[in-house]
């Protein structure tokens, strides 16, 4: 068997390493649980790093279809063995294809309970393997819970995925209000619309209630919408990645539209130059807030 640290390396270290982490952190969450938040953190994983970035898939979601079911990979540990000092995070890491690697994690519930201050050195020392990643796409668990929250905080942009069903817009919308608190920002994915203008339709209702409800400058910003597509969920049946089975669909040209939003928001944007941009730093960021 392949080592998985030289695997590691293949994959995400690049020929000119740059000095400093450069590494956006999105994250991807929803109010009510099904809605699309795996399907879109894979697809848009998987077409990022077609461009050439490199990137990680962070499973933050320990629901029952996890991100390692859909990318069709096996994962008997996490980054809570690690933080345990029971395996090293190399150990962990599942290469998926070129530029795209799946980080097997966790909730944040148990993460925060393993302070060991030499296990963190040797993680943070690990982690700097990390270094060259363009960006780690945080798959969240649904819902307000407290633990979700601190990943919505600790990353650089949070998507809300939302469908057009009335309970799901209601408890989008309660996790707009409560992430609202401490970002100034925050975009939405309509997924499962008939089509881009029923989705812009149900954001402006939604934008709506935030701007008479929201004070303090905050911004919601539709950053777009999937439409419904049986294929989708054919994709997952058959295990396979729905954007590599059908590039030239409608579907997939809607996830290349994300994907080109998000660039541009994210390669144009000055980021805030206090956090630290790798992965130990976003892990250092999620243990701090505790
Ligand atoms: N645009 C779409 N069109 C049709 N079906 C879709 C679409 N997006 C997702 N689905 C289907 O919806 C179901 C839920 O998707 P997914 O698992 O990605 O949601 P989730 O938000 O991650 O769920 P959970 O909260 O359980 O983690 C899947 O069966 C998937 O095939
Ligand atoms: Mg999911």
């Amino acid at each position: 068997m392949q080592n998985q640290a030289t695997k590691l390396k293949d994959i995400v270290a690049s020929d000119t390493k740059k000095d400093t982490p450069h590494t956006k952190f999105i994250a991807i969450t929803s109010g009510k649980g099904g809605v699309g938040k795996s399907t879109i953190s894979v697809n848009t994983a998987v077409l990022f790093a077609d461009i050439g970035y490199k990137v990680a898939l962070f499973d933050a979601d320990i629901g029952l279809a996890n991100l390692d079911v859909l990318l069709n990979v096996r994962c008997t540990k996490n980054i809570l063995n690690v933080l345990k000092g029971e395996c090293s995070l190399d150990e962990i890491i599942m290469p998926i294809k070129e530029n795209l690697i799946l980080i097997p994690g966790d909730s944040g519930d148990e993460i925060l309970k393993y302070s060991d201050q030499f296990i963190y050195e040797r993680f943070f020392e690990e982690a700097s393997n990390l270094n060259d990643l363009d960006y780690v796409i945080i798959d969240t668990g649904a819902g307000i819970g407290e633990h979700t929250q601190l990943f919505l905080n600790a990353a650089d942009e949070v998507i809300v995925v939302t469908i057009p069903d009335p309970a799901a817009i209601t408890d989008a919308y309660a996790t707009i209000k409560i992430t609202s608190k401490f970002k100034s920002h925050l975009h939405m994915v309509l997924n499962m619309v008939r089509n881009a203008k029923e989705a812009q339709m149900i954001f402006n209702k939604i934008n709506k209630v935030a701007k008479e409800n929201i004070n303090n400058g905050f911004n919601l910003n539709l950053i777009g919408s999937v439409q419904n597509d049986k294929n989708i969920a054919k994709s997952i049946r058959n295990r396979t990645i729905f954007v590599d089975e059908y590039p030239n669909s409608l579907t997939c040209r809607d996830l290349k539209n994300i994907v080109k939003k998000l660039i541009f928001k994210l390669e144009h944007k000055v980021l805030d130059d206090t956090k630290e941009k790798s992965f130990s730093g976003f892990i250092k960021r999620l243990i701090e807030q505790f």
